[in-house]
């Protein structure tokens, strides 16, 4: 299968990142990973890509006056490897309408729950709190409203009597390091079945049959 051209954005740790590298790597996900993004400096994470040979940009939030001028740049940043998929794998800043609708439907996310249920932040200890019997992580095109795009896929986990946020954090990030290369898989398979191509430097064309 082609590979469409990717940027992943990233925050921090980074083990999404590498999950989603090991994926591609073991050709079990189609993507050509063009370059690895952080608003942070010393994001972990940024070794993983540097490890794998992957292009790193850092574009320091804290640099810019605004979030305007912040998201000029990394739109920037990110066209200069023509994406056409951009992966938000633990980045951390909000993004606002203008830079979504410049990639509408082409930004994906991973977030720790089974959306609708608990957007934003701390949603481990807010499934707990709320008694929920099953928790999970969900993979979802976004859109201009938080953690509310259509989900391409989620994976589910039983809640433990004796679960703490710590271990069911645990639990659920095992899941989505599963979950994310199948859901960009899915998402790049149902692309391609729509008459897009990729050549084989994973330029992104329209299939003009
Ligand atoms: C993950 O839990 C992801 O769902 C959330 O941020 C965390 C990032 O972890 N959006 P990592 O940096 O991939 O290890």
């Amino acid at each position: 299968m082609r590979k469409p051209p990717a940027v992943i954005l990233i925050s921090g740790r980074g083990s999404n990142l590498q999950a989603i590298i090991d994926a591609v790597a073991h050709d079990a996900l189609p993507l050509a990973i063009r370059a690895v993004i952080s608003n942070r400096p010393r994001a972990a994470g940024l070794q993983h890509a540097q490890r794998a040979n992957i292009p790193t940009r850092i574009i320091d939030h804290t640099q810019f006056p605004d979030r305007q001028h912040f998201e000029l740049a990394l739109q920037q940043a990110i066209d200069a490897y023509a994406p056409r998929l951009v992966i938000l794998a633990g980045f951390s800043r909000i993004l606002s309408p203008q830079f979504v609708a410049h990639y509408r439907g082409k930004i994906l996310n991973i977030h720790p729950s089974l959306l609708p249920l608990f957007p934003g932040l701390d949603t481990h200890a807010r499934a707990l709190q709320a008694g929920v019997t099953e928790h999970g992580a969900s993979v979802h095109i976004v859109t201009s409203d938080l953690d509310s795009g259509p989900v391409i896929l989620q994976a589910r986990i039983p809640v433990l009597p004796e679960d703490t946020a710590t271990s069911l954090a645990a639990r659920v990030l095992e899941q989505e390091h599963r979950l994310y290369s199948l859901a960009i898989r899915r998402f790049v398979e149902q692309e391609l079945s729509k008459g897009k191509e990729y050549d084989d430097a994973g330029t992104y064309t329209q299939s003009l049959t």
